[in-house]
């Protein structure tokens, strides 16, 4: 039995608006494969990427969010939002959530509820559930839902060319202009150390390959209890947003999907299925949280062909582990509600900078001696972080 249309009785609720920022800077990978003497095909074809987001010194986590955030709010106002669920692994305070910090840039209401959501990866998509069960309960009310992260690893290790920033902002709601979310989700969990950050480190750990090994097999979990829950028959997605830490994991991903099911792994189905999902990640990185739904932003700002009606897989999946399938269907209409210009923008807008000038960047971080550090002005972002005081953040508009 089927139970996928089940969202009709309480009214479809799914994404009303998408909206991602990203960094200043961009390191291209030729330029890092220059610097490290890597076969530039190492990266281009067989890590799929082409460069990767580096923020600047005054930019983090919640100038990111902030940035993503603010066209949703102008465009839908406040009315109704009392929640803000922000989600990221690279969190950067161990109490206050940064979702505080955005509710503040932003202008929003005091009654309104914010937390902090972490599970990896996977957090962008717990906080999309706990929107959709939150209008579930009251359809009047609207979620800002935020995914933000900075993906960072050691230097010249080589989780070094996976790295990327970027924030979504998604307003979740009834009756949405973007994607109706369907139930049944299949969920997986596994205590597995591939990726994790102790809360001393800067940097994330990771087993590369027993990494790769834990996303295929959260994948066919996932899928399973997708199955078991009343889900759809694969051949039914038009297309799959995989969670993307590097494009060729999609490859990867959706060749074991074809694989568990039976079916044939022609390269060109897998092309067929994740289509335009990698166009944003392959000039990103990874974005941890916002990954899925950069994703999500690229198939339906770049796919030229209408995609009303047409079933999205979702595959989110964080280290550690925890991964869920879901799928949506895209709403008439969606086309006249899309951000592609403010996107290819976003992503255009960035500077290149050469290999001294990312580690540069990149080794900055900020004193924690409690003193006061005003930082120079470099992000042309709406929002800057402009120093500290007292170990207090302090954020301003640009
Ligand atoms: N031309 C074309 N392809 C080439 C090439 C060349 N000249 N040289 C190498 N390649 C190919 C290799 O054959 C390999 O392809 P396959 O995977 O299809 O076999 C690919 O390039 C990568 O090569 P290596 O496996 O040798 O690369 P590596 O050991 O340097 O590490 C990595 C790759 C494991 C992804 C590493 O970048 C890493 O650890 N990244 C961080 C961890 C990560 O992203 N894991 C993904 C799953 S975990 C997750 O999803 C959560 C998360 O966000 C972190």
């Amino acid at each position: 039995m089927t139970n996928h249309g089940a969202n009709a009785a309480a009214g479809t609720i799914g994404i009303h608006d998408l909206s991602f920022a990203t960094t200043q800077f961009v390191l291209p990978h030729t330029e890092l494969a220059r610097y490290n003497g890597t076969d530039i095909g190492k990266y281009h074809i067989g890590i799929g990427q082409q460069a990767m987001s580096v923020p600047a010194v005054d930019e983090d986590i919640v100038t990111m969010a902030a940035a993503a955030a603010a066209p949703v709010i102008a465009r839908h106002g406040t009315d109704g939002i009392r929640t803000v669920v922000f989600a990221t692994e690279s969190s950067i305070d161990q109490a206050k959530a940064a979702g505080v910090y955005v509710h503040t840039l932003l202008g929003l209401p005091t009654s309104t509820r914010v937390v902090e959501l972490k599970q990896a990866c996977y957090a962008g998509t717990a906080a999309l559930q706990f929107a959709l069960g939150l209008v579930h309960r009251d359809p009047t009310q609207r979620i800002l839902v935020i995914a933000s992260d900075v993906s960072k690893y050691d230097a010249d290790s080589p989780g070094e060319a996976t790295q990327g920033a970027a924030a979504v902002a998604m307003l979740v709601s009834a009756d949405p202009a973007l994607l109706h979310i369907e139930e049944p989700s299949g969920l997986f969990t596994a205590d597995v150390m591939d990726f994790w950050r102790p809360n001393y480190r800067e940097t994330a750990l990771v087993d590369g390959q027993e990494s790769i090994s834990a996303y295929l097999q959260a994948v066919e979990g996932a899928w399973k209890d997708y199955g078991e829950q009343g889900g759809r028959a694969l051949g039914e997605f038009h297309a799959i947003c995989y969670h993307q830490p590097f494009t060729k994991m999609a490859h990867k991903a959706h060749r074991h999907l074809l694989r568990c099911c039976g079916e044939d792994t022609d390269e060109a189905v897998v092309d067929r299925v994740l289509g335009r999902t990698t166009a944003y990640n392959a000039v990103v990185g990874n974005s941890y949280t916002a990954s899925v739904y950069l994703g999500l932003a690229a198939l339906l700002d770049e796919t030229d062909e209408d995609l009303t009606g047409r079933p999205i897989g979702f595959l989110s999946y964080g280290s550690g582990s925890v991964a869920e399938f879901f799928a949506g269907t895209v709403v008439p209409g969606y086309h006249a509600h899309l951000r592609t210009a403010a996107h290819r923008e976003a992503v255009d807008r960035r500077q290149t900078v050469d290999y001294p000038a990312y580690r540069e960047l990149r080794d900055n971080s900020l004193p924690a001696d409690g003193g006061d550090h005003m930082l120079p002005a470099q992000t042309g972002g709406p929002y800057r972080l402009a120093g500290t005081s007292g170990h207090k953040r302090l954020y301003e508009p640009r």
